[in-house]
């Protein structure tokens, strides 16, 4: 078993606060030697790491499987690609400890990596999406959790991980514009009993998402968290898996590319980043980059 090998923040469960910093690799930085002074300080008990291609190309290195988010289009499906170099997700129980951190990791990875972006992410309720429907029911747990999130094998990999983030904008006035059964039909599942509806129509995100429906299944552990900043709000998604196939081949079915069915979400919301990061391994509570020679 490699659980004990992963970033705490991978399999973790979200409680609390969360800052989700993309990082840009600076033209002409030291890569290596900027990436070796992050890895030394950063404290895993603060989140999750994840390196982006340009990175690992900028530092010499290959992690077999790591690529760059794709961008496509369905039928009125638009799906961007924005990719970064150094995603890192932060986790606090109060804002104090979220803002301090945050300096603490832009300080770290000083002028090599200039901050692209930064959005604050928080639980809401009992671990529901902005809509008011239960997020992460069907996300494998445990055993099938390790399986599905962790790399099992490979030098300098093992315990490691891929993650795909994509940050989605809510159209919530759309959306409280229709009735219950209809907001239940467009996501598959009743908003207050959290139980699955057998006949919702194919539009239906768990009906577009069903990861037994795919051959081979395509689970995958996700760890979204809702992210407002008071003028618009969605959802931070954020999916584990010891691949980047399992999120890519939902996310084609979701944008029409099957069979020409778009899932109902991009009625209400739509992607406006996607990045794909491998998630080193842990070494106590410092990264273990020896995959890439550091
Ligand atoms: C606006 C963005 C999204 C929202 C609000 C959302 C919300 C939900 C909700 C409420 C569920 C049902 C409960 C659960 O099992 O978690 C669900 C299930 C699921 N979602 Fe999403 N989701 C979003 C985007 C995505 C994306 C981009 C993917 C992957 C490409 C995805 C993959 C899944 C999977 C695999 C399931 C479980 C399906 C099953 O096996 O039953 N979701 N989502």
């Amino acid at each position: 078993m490699s659980a004990h090998l992963a970033q705490p923040g991978v399999l973790g469960q979200i409680h609390g606060y969360g800052r989700s910093l993309n990082f840009r690799l600076a033209p002409g930085a030291d890569a290596k030697h900027g990436l070796g002074r992050f890895a030394d300080g950063f404290d895993l008990g603060w989140g999750a790491v994840g390196l982006g291609e340009p990175l690992v190309r900028g530092v010499g290195g290959e992690i077999p499987g790591l690529r760059t988010f794709p961008a496509f289009s369905g039928p009125g499906a638009v799906v961007p690609s924005t990719q970064q170099s150094i995603w890192v997700f932060l986790r606090a129980p109060d804002r104090t400890a979220l803002f301090d951190r945050s300096e603490a990791v832009k300080q770290l990875l000083g002028e090599a990596f200039p901050l692209n972006d930064a959005i604050d992410t928080f639980t809401y309720g009992e671990g529901r999406d902005l809509t008011g429907f239960i997020d992460g029911t069907e996300s494998p747990v445990g055993d099938h959790g390790v399986a599905v999130a962790l790399i099992p094998s490979g030098e300098g990999r093992v315990g490691s991980s891929f993650v795909a983030v994509q940050r989605w904008v809510h159209d919530l006035k759309h959306f409280n514009g229709h009735s219950q059964a209809e907001k239940d039909a467009m996501l598959g599942r009743r908003q207050d009993t959290n139980e699955e509806i057998e006949d919702a129509p194919i539009s239906a995100h768990v009906k577009r998402a069903t990861q037994e429906d795919y051959e081979p299944a395509a689970f995958m552990v996700r760890r979204s968290m809702p992210w407002s900043n008071g003028v618009e709000q969605g959802l931070e998604f954020i999916a584990y898996g010891a691949s980047l196939d399992a999120f890519e081949r939902v996310l084609r079915r979701m944008a029409g590319l099957d069979d020409g069915t778009v899932d109902a979400l991009f009625r209400f919301s739509r992607p406006i980043s996607g990045s794909y990061f491998w998630c080193p391994p842990a070494k106590g509570n410092r990264l273990d980059l020896s995959a890439l020679n550091l």
